[in-house]
């Protein structure tokens, strides 16, 4: 690996500076008609990737392998660690120490926070977090920017973030990475799922917390997010919260036209899917993004 590259590892999305990510971001830009089947590549020929999921995935799984594959690399997956070694007591350091001697690349999603980093520290081979429990999601952070970039705009824009703020990783994950683009951050979700006291430091000064009909007639990006039932202690905790919020067309009457509704899905009911047909719907664009933005980290890290 030369020396040259812009990071070595994708562990959490601080280890990014603000150039670092445009850099990405306009690198994906080229990486669409690939993306889309409509140019070929080969630049990934010879290399291969290993998907270590310990935790389940469609999106960040599949765009990965989408991605390697249409740059010409291969892909192995451990998904079911039932059938793997993990089933007989593997540790996580030793299973990355041997996967790192197959591939050139390693995408590790746990549940445990900090797992990504350990791995790091075990691999020969670059790891990127493809979620570490309530932590980081780097790659998804990098492709909800694009989305904004895309849809929207990134500089100054007014978003919402919505849902589960307590034990979202990709909201955990965007909100250091917004600070860096002079956002301005409302903060809505039920009482008990509020944003944890370390990322409210990090948003310096620049958040409130609103309630969604106070402020949709001023935003431009609702990024809303499904509750983390998995993460949750107390089954009866998450039962007090279900349900609790839902966005309808109803929802979004006093919206601006140019709104932009994100989701990194999946949804459970957050939105209706009645919203899908309005203009303000992205999560599907969103989730096709994931493909050039993956394919824009892997080249940085593999070439
Ligand atoms: C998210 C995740 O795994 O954190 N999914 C994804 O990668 N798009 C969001 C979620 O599970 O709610």
């Amino acid at each position: 690996m030369s020396s040259d590259k812009r990071f070595k590892h994708l562990i959490s999305i601080d280890e990014l500076s603000k150039d670092d990510i445009l850099y990405i971001l306009k690198r994906a830009e080229e990486f669409e008609d690939i993306a889309k089947g409509k140019k070929v590549s080969k630049i990934l020929d010879g290399k291969i990737l290993a998907n270590l999921f310990f935790e389940p995935s469609t999106r960040t799984r599949m765009s990965f392998e989408t991605a390697m594959k249409r740059l010409g690399g291969d892909v192995i997956n451990m998904t079911d660690t039932e059938i793997s070694s993990v089933a007989k007591g593997e540790t996580l350091a030793d299973t990355v120490k041997v996967v790192s001697n197959y591939v050139d690349v390693i995408v590790l999603r746990h549940p445990l926070e900090g797992a990504a980093k350990f791995a790091s520290e075990n691999s020969s081979v670059p790891v990127i977090n493809a979620g570490d429990g309530a932590g980081q999601h780097p790659t998804q952070t990098l492709l909800d920017l694009y989305t904004i970039q895309k849809e929207s705009r990134l500089d100054g824009a007014k978003i919402a973030l919505m849902g589960d703020l307590k034990y979202s990783r990709t909201v955990h994950s965007l909100i250091k990475a917004l600070t860096l683009f002079k956002t301005k951050i409302f903060l809505v979700s039920p009482e008990i799922l509020r944003l944890p006291e370390e990322f409210i430091e990090e948003l310096e000064g620049d958040f409130e917390s609103a309630e969604l009909e106070d402020v949709i007639d001023q935003i431009d990006v609702l990024y809303v997010t499904r509750i983390q039932k998995e993460r949750f202690p107390d089954e009866e905790e998450y039962r007090k919260v279900a349900g609790s919020y839902i966005i309808t067309p109803q929802t979004l009457e006093n919206a601006k036209d140019t709104l932009i509704i994100m989701h990194p899905l999946p949804r459970v009911n957050e939105i209706d899917t009645s919203v899908d047909a309005t203009r303000f719907a992205r999560y599907f664009e969103q989730s096709f993004y994931g493909v050039p933005i993956r394919m824009a980290i892997l080249s940085e890290l593999l070439l």
